[in-house]
């Protein structure tokens, strides 16, 4: 019986997962190996004695990297460090030794990915990331293969599971942000440093893994229009819902033809959209393709159990090339989906069109609106809706919301950066963008 020898980096949350999922799963895995088995050789981690998730044989256990990297038979190695700089410097002696690479690190893919991709191609060696983006999701495999006679138009999604728990509690809860933030934290479904998570960081890292698959287009981090979630508040989601809408934490990317759009940032969504619906720590992408149309994939985004699927998924299909002598025959990466366009341009924030949310803070006297209304016409913002409530007490500021039509990003930078200097206006406007 063939074995695939395979060696592990990290056995930390998802580390863990997959080494319990290798063992429960291990005569299915087989099953579909066509009998071969995958062989778990060694296991790297920064401390030996550290208390694990999972029961593991002490003797797999090294501090090592090193000893793995180079053991002569292991064939793949799954990272699961995470990190950028010394998952970077792992993968590519891995690779440059010949083995194949299973990782779930999409800060490695988003930041290092075109060197990783080349080494790989040019070592003849499999590299599979399935768990880098929608943890248990297998949108990578969608796009790759189901998608793969298709053309991505656009792909909107929710990504961090982290920021969605954050925005649905918010709307049932109408609680301020940093209270959340601070519970979620407390309970363990916030990091202590959340900075990647709420701040959209996480979230554009995928970003920058799924453009190339959607669109043949590489981008890179600083590329993408990046806004978090700290200054929404309670009294946004009370508006959104008076407009018809929900705010979810969206990735958004757009072919344009000549040029590509890519932005992350909290959105005000219709509610019948589907996306609308995905609610807590789940996950979900949503593709308009060409001739598929719209299509949808839904899941737990992260964790230990769901994100090990995705890894020993991976591992599974590189044994399979192994098994049948294939490894490193494709590039992972898409290529331009109509195979001539290639590298496109990728949109500058300033370029980006959308319609908007605009919450003012004024002070309540005759012909402030009439001002912001100006501001916003002189820079080509038409208006769609407007609501202003009552001061709730004699001299405090009043909220003015607008939704716009259709406007372009810069025009509306430069029309805030107008409005917020006025003596009316009493505190910095509040964007938020509309998908529809
Ligand atoms: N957690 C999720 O739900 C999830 C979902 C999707 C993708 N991912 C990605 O999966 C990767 C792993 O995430 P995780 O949550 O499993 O991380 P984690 O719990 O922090 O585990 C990291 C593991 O790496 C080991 N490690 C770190 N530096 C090392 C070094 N220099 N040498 C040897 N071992 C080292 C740690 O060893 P010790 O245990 O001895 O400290 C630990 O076992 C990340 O890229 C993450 O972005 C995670």
């Amino acid at each position: 019986m063939r074995k695939i020898p395979v060696g592990l980096l990290g056995l930390g949350n998802v580390g863990s997962g997959v080494v319990k999922l290798l063992g429960d799963n291990a005569d299915a895995i087989r099953h579909r190996l066509g009998g071969a088995s995958v062989d778990l050789r060694r296991i790297a981690v920064r401390e030996a004695d550290k208390p694990r998730l999972v029961d593991v044989d002490p003797r797999l256990l090294t501090t090592s990297v090193a000893s793995v990297l180079e053991d002569p038979e292991i064939q793949i190695v799954i990272e699961l460090i995470g990190g950028e700089d010394l998952a970077r410097r792992f993968v590519l002696e891995a690779i440059e030794r010949g083995k194949h690479i299973v990782t779930a690190n999409k800060a490695l893919l988003a930041v290092h990915g075109d060197e990783l991709f080349a080494a790989a191609e040019r070592h003849g060696v499999d590299l599979y990331f399935e768990a880098s983006v929608g943890g248990g999701v297998p949108i990578i495999r969608a796009l790759r293969e189901g998608l793969a006679s298709d053309r991505v138009d656009e792909l909107v999604a929710i990504v961090n599971g982290t920021s969605n728990f954050l925005l649905t509690t918010m709307t049932d809860e109408a609680r301020p942000f940093a209270e959340i933030l601070k519970e979620a934290q407390d309970k363990g479904y916030a990091e202590a440093d959340p900075t990647l998570d709420v701040d959209g960081w996480d979230a554009a890292h995928k970003l920058c893994v799924l453009v190339p698959l959607c669109f043949g287009t590489r981008i890179r981090v600083e590329q993408v229009l990046v806004e978090g979630l700290r200054g929404i508040e309670p009294i946004d989601f009370r508006y959104a819902e008076r407009f018809g809408y929900v705010i979810k934490p969206l990735v958004i990317a757009k072919d344009h033809g000549d040029s590509v759009e890519a932005r992350v940032h909290p959105t005000l969504i219709p509610r019948r959209f589907m996306l609308a619906a995905v609610n807590g720590v789940y996950n979900a992408v949503y593709v308009s393709s060409y001739a598929l149309g719209s299509s949808m994939y839904y899941g737990r985004g992260a964790g230990m159990m769901p994100t090990a699927v995705a890894v020993v998924s991976d591992v599974i299909e590189v044994s399979r090339n192994l098994l049948s002598r294939s490894s490193g025959g494709a590039p992972l990466r898409m290529p331009t989906p109509s195979g001539d366009r290639g590298q496109r341009r990728i949109r500058a924030a300033g370029e980006l069109q959308s319609r908007y949310y605009l919450r003012f803070a004024v002070v309540d006297k005759p012909g402030v609106l009439a001002q912001l209304a100006n501001i916003l016409g002189e820079h080509e913002i038409s208006i769609s809706e407007v609501v202003q409530e009552g001061a709730r007490k004699e001299g405090s500021p009043v909220a003015v919301v607008v939704t716009t039509h259709q406007a372009l990003e810069r025009n509306v930078q430069t029309a805030l950066s107008l409005i917020n200097g006025l003596p009316t206006v009493v505190e910095k406007t509040r964007l938020i963008r509309i998908f529809e």
